[in-house]
């Protein structure tokens, strides 16, 4: 793969495999991967710990700037973990005390600029690959490939109970389902960045696709950009 970066941004629904395929495509390109979603989590992480009341303006400014994010490298899995104050929280933040509360938080217009500032400070030595809901539209518009991720709702609460059942036997279907739904539902319908496909995103649905295919399929993109690059370059 040749040595010109470029910023792939990956967008879509909950649970639909954007930080499984995000991961792989990272590792094969010896791109970084930054897992947007992991951001609101950690900060509504913090909410929760802190009893932080996401009406109470004030209370959410004052929780913003006590909040610093950053992400260190895992030495056995090679990936990037999110550390919240220092904190590696990485074990927390899938829980689903978290994903109950995150599309609320993530929804807060100050929340927003406070992570969307740091994703654009990320993205400025490109060679990265950003998965969220609005990364194609509003962090990176300019990014050189853009994939808008879907697949059916059936296959991805199955997807989330075999991931999430195997840390918590409990789970139940009924109850991953109703937050898939929920979180699409606010994600797609609020005010700042909503969830959108941006009008030069490429349309993956993977719900009959294995992990190859998929990962096949946006190699390939990279691959035809980079060649379309040289050949624009030599002439
Ligand atoms: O569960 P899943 O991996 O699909 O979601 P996630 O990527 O961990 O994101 C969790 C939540 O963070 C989403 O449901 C959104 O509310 C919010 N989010 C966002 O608003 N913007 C992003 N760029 C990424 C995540």
């Amino acid at each position: 793969m040749s040595a010109h970066k470029i910023i792939i941004a990956i967008d879509g629904y909950s649970s639909c495999g954007k930080s499984t395929l995000a991961k792989e495509l990272a590792r094969k390109l010896h791109y970084n991967f930054i897992d947007s979603g992991a951001m609101y989590r950690a900060i509504t992480l913090y909410f929760i710990r802190n009893g932080v009341n996401v009406a109470d303006t004030e209370a959410v400014n004052a929780a913003i700037s006590d909040i610093n994010l950053s992400f260190e490298l895992n030495p056995q899995t090679r990936q990037s973990e999110i550390c919240l104050n220092d904190e590696n929280v990485e074990g927390y933040i899938r829980d689903m005390l978290v994903s109950d509360k995150v599309s609320e938080v993530a929804a807060i217009k100050a929340v927003r600029t406070f992570a969307v500032a740091q994703q654009k400070t990320m993205g400025k030595k490109k060679g990265i690959i950003m998965d969220g809901r609005d990364i194609g539209t509003s962090v990176f518009p300019g990014a050189e490939l853009k994939i808008f991720m879907t697949a059916d709702p059936d296959v991805r609460v199955m997807r989330r109970f075999k991931e999430l059942h195997a840390i918590n036997p409990h789970i139940g279907l009924d109850e991953i389902r109703h937050n898939l739904e929920l979180r699409d539902y606010i994600d797609s319908t609020r005010e700042e960045s909503p969830l959108r496909r941006a009008d030069d995103a490429i349309l993956l649905d993977n719900s009959n696709m294995s992990r190859e295919e998929q990962l096949r399929f946006v190699e390939q993109l990279v691959e035809n950009l980079v060649t379309d690059k040289k050949s624009i370059a030599a002439n």
